[in-house]
């Protein structure tokens, strides 16, 4: 058994899919309903026991390495308003000094690039990485809490995986899954494969359990999909020299904040789960579906 300790966050994307509200704002910094999408993983990441967290940033990403520190005017302002729940809300999560570093990945050549990054600050541990674009509400347990479980009894790696339509499939990476049921080994994974040459339907969705032995592969810079150093290709030269992957197949609703349309989809399955927006929202929905539903 391994303790899991150090999350991983690559933020260094340009986040061209949102252009252009990304031109200068961090597409992790969207946020939904209330927060933005870094804070969602960050206290994701938190409640499976990690205590450190490491940012992969690129340039133009200050605001993002703000939002992880005091506002001490706005704090002060709060304060004397009295305004209690506002000042919980920007400033009592934050992690205490020392529990945050980041880290400047110069150029963005994929995330494969963004984990090696990290290289000189994990050693002989496994560390977690979370794609903040990636929302999951769940059936249950969270899928990070899932897969923290499967790593401390196999100490091996670990993925989220999530089944979509096979035509999204060249969207993600794809596993192929020994057997079923909800965790399963992994034989092979391959990044954005065509509908023909897709193993499964399950897509790898942005959590990741892995040790420390995936750096060496990442030395390599191979590039792959994109043209861009894939996290997967990596993961998959490890399952041929034998190392053990498992994947946690994930329910609930899955959002990839990455599209539009998923962005969009978690503001409204977020703001339900809100107890005080779920009412306003629901009447919101109604009014617009009768409105389109006219036409
Ligand atoms: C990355 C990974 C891919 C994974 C996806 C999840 O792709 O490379 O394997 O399925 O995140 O969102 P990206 O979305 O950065 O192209």
């Amino acid at each position: 058994m391994t303790i899991l300790k150090k999350a991983l966050y690559p933020v260094g994307g340009l986040g061209t899919r949102f252009l252009p509200a990304t031109k200068v704002m961090p597409k992790e910094m969207l946020p939904v309903v209330d927060k933005p999408l870094i804070q969602y993983s960050f206290e994701e990441a938190l409640a499976a026991g990690c205590e450190q967290h490491i940012f992969i940033t690129g340039r133009n990403k200050n605001v993002l390495m703000n939002h992880f520190d005091h506002a001490f005017e706005l704090q002060r302002t709060l304060d004397e308003k009295e305004k209690k729940h506002l000042l919980e809300i920007t400033r009592d999560w934050l992690p205490k000094p020392g529990q945050v570093a980041f880290i400047r990945q110069q150029e963005p050549l994929g995330l494969g690039h963004a984990v090696w990054c990290a290289r000189n600050f994990i050693k002989d541990e496994a560390f977690a990485v979370l794609l903040a674009d990636e929302m999951l509400i769940p059936d249950g347990e969270s899928s990070l809490n899932r897969m923290v479980k499967v790593h401390e009894e196999t100490g091996g790696n670990v993925v989220a995986v999530y089944p979509v339509p096979k035509e999204k499939v060249s969207s993600y990476g794809i596993i192929d899954p020994e057997g079923e049921g909800d965790v399963v080994r992994i034989k092979r994974m391959v990044e954005k494969p065509s509908p023909d040459n897709a193993p499964s339907n399950l897509s790898i969705i942005g959590r990741y359990i892995l040790t420390d032995a995936i750096f060496p592969y990442l030395e390599k810079g191979q590039r792959g999909a994109g043209g861009e150093i894939q996290l997967t290709d990596a993961m998959q030269r490890m399952i041929e020299d034998g190392h053990t992957f498992h994947a946690v197949v994930c329910h609930g609703q899955r959002f990839d904040c990455g599209s539009r349309r998923g962005f969009l989809e978690a503001n409204i399955g977020y703001a339900l789960q809100n107890p005080e927006l779920h009412e306003p929202m629901v009447e919101i929905m109604e009014r617009f579906l009768k409105k389109a539903r006219k036409k």
